[in-house]
């Protein structure tokens, strides 16, 4: 049987995961949820975001029949995860800054940790670079700007131009040559950051994830060759679908679109 999995996230930042999932499940449904309603959680009271994910991830299940569901979003995943183990029956992958492999390839230099500025308060951030940044030294950066840039990228093509003021003195003064992109809406800037910080390396956790979600499926449902498609679902004001096509086009999967009730 082809699996039906959810990909959630506030807005676009999740495409940046769908992305490696399309690659590596060539023969999944995927039904993408972004909650524009209730965008940026970057920003958002943490008792109102546990609520409002579990209740959207528990609508979106039940209407689209789904198996296994991706958190695509690093603010939620490291605030939301046991509530939504514990209400729902199905798998849930969580998306969360990647310490780890940063530590492995910094081999004790210092660490960037670029996220929202929820995530880069959030205990389970405290925890994670405590259990593996070793003997790096972490230095966290919270930005709602890079949110909001990663949107304008992918609607508009408006590239991030204040790239170099905004990061430029932090991996400066921190010495950084090993940046992780705590966010799922940073990677869709990679190509940028790259361009103003040729020296750093950016390390997100979209290919990690991936694999994680392939190796939890059975596999029957990753041998059929005629099954795939992509549902792009929202909560609150409909995407601009047009300015989505760019994005969604180079995947190659049939394309539907859904609102979801709230
Ligand atoms: N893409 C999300 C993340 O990974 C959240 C961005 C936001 O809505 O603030 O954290």
């Amino acid at each position: 049987m082809t699996a039906n999995i959810l990909v959630f996230d506030s807005g676009v930042g999740g495409l940046s995961v769908t992305d490696h999932l399309v690659q590596q499940l060539p023969n999944a449904h995927l039904f993408y949820l972004m909650d524009r309603a209730f965008f940026p959680y970057g920003q958002l009271a943490d008792e109102v975001l546990q609520e409002r994910v579990v209740t959207l991830c528990q609508q979106a299940t039940l209407a689209w029949h789904i198996d296994l569901i991706v958190i695509a979003c690093n603010t939620a995943s490291t605030l939301v995860l046991p509530s939504l183990r514990q209400r729902l029956q199905i798998p849930v992958v969580g998306v969360v800054p990647a310490v780890k492999v940063a530590a492995q390839l910094a081999q004790g230099q210092a660490i960037g940790v670029l996220a929202t500025p929820a995530t880069v308060q959030r205990p389970y951030l405290d925890q994670l670079i405590k259990d593996h940044a070793g003997a790096s030294p972490v230095h966290r950066l919270g930005s709602a700007e890079l949110v909001q840039w990663a949107e304008q990228w992918v609607y508009q093509q408006q590239a991030a131009t204040a790239l170099p003021e905004l990061l430029g003195p932090w991996i400066e003064r921190c010495q950084l040559r090993h940046v992780v992109l705590g966010c799922t809406h940073f990677p869709l800037l990679t190509s940028q950051l790259q361009q103003h910080f040729p020296e750093v390396r950016w390390i997100d956790s979209g290919a990690a994830i991936a694999r994680r979600v392939s190796s939890l499926l059975p596999a029957n449902s990753q041998t059929q060759v005629d099954a795939a498609s992509v549902t792009i679902g929202w909560a609150g004001d409909a995407p601009d679908q047009t300015a989505l096509q760019h994005f969604l086009t180079p995947w190659q999967r049939p394309l539907a679109w859904h609102a979801i009730e709230q």
